[in-house]
């Protein structure tokens, strides 16, 4: 039996996605080291907005570059793709980190998410406190309402080891001083990252590759929502809280339908069906690999992975220059 176009076959739609992702990567790699982050992001819009809009599918942004009246293109609300086959929602960040691609520091990604539509939250663009920790543990091991030492603890208790073995992941901000004292109180390691916590939250899906047990602190929401794909397809549980800073924020959460504004957010909460998720590397990561040129050739590296299998793929891409 045949299955209609209009179905979300997340099996065939991967493979378009994964082009879109390293579509984007291609363009803002000639930007990496440029010191120019507005050039790099822009570079990275056209491109996949160039490539999505080449997929048969009838594409609705709900994660996007912003809101329709700042952001010209890839906004939120913005119909991509074809106009045919399945009704799907996208969340996207074209460059992840535009600040380490324009300095060239690791772990800058292209990312976008697929799922059917009305699927994924459609997170404002205000900040998300965030906590995350990988597979294998049972539902709040480690939870909002903890202090951080309090989840350090918790998690080594359920990984059978010592406070002083865990590692966490945070952004190296100011707004995170007291958080990270309260960390250090309990002898656990502590990776901070510059920008792009969209990796450092996948990072505790693999924390054999990637040394990373735990992820915690606020970004962005819109990143929160990529994260929750990105755990779902990997294994892992995210929680995360959006915060509001002044009224034009919660007027933004409004807009978005969000009336709860204290809700915890569990990962299926903010990615409620199957979704498929692809990151290709700009800068070399612990995720994946940066472009990479040579005379004639340039190559990426993709993660390319499916909830609905688990299935988890790193595709090597070269093509001539
Ligand atoms: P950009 O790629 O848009 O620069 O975002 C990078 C990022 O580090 C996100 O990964 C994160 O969620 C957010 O910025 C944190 O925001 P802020 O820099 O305001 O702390």
């Amino acid at each position: 039996m045949t299955s209609a176009p209009t179905e979300f076959h997340d099996r065939m739609l991967s493979l378009g996605l994964a082009r879109v992702s390293e579509a984007a990567a291609l363009a803002s790699a000639r930007l990496v080291g440029r010191g120019d982050e507005k050039a790099a992001d822009q570079a990275a819009v056209d491109a996949m907005r160039r490539q999505l809009n080449m997929l048969d599918i009838q594409g609705c942004v709900v994660i996007g570059e912003g809101e329709r009246d700042e952001a010209p293109m890839l906004y939120i609300g913005e119909e991509v793709g074809t106009g045919t086959g399945p009704a799907v929602d996208i969340a996207l960040d074209p460059l992840e980190g535009t600040t380490l691609t324009a300095k060239d520091f690791p772990n800058a990604l292209t990312v976008i998410a697929m799922a059917p539509r009305n699927t994924m939250l459609h997170a404002p663009d205000v900040y998300m406190d965030k906590l995350a920790i990988g597979p294998g543990y049972a539902p709040d091991t480690v939870t909002m309402d903890m202090t951080p030492a309090e989840r350090v603890r918790a998690l080594a208790k359920a990984k059978g080891c010592e406070p002083a073995d865990i590692s966490v992941c945070v952004l190296e901000r100011p707004r995170h001083e007291a958080m990270i004292a309260d960390l250090r109180s309990t002898g656990a390691a502590i990776r901070l990252i510059m920008d792009g916590d969209v990796a450092g939250v996948i990072h505790c899906a693999e924390p054999g590759l990637t040394g990373i047990d735990m992820y915690m602190g606020s970004g962005g929401a819109p990143e929160g929502v990529l994260a929750a794909a990105a755990l779902k397809c990997m294994g892992g549980q995210i929680y995360g809280r959006l915060m509001f800073r002044n009224d034009d924020e919660k007027g933004r959460a409004a807009r978005a339908g969000i009336t709860d504004l204290d809700k915890v957010y569990t990962r299926d909460e903010m990615v409620q069906g199957d979704v498929i998720f692809a990151a290709t590397g700009v800068t070399d990561g612990s995720i994946v690999r940066g472009i990479r040129t040579e005379p004639g050739w340039v190559t990426t590296d993709t993660l390319l992975m499916r909830s609905k299998t688990g299935s988890v793929r790193r595709m090597s891409y070269r093509s001539p220059l």
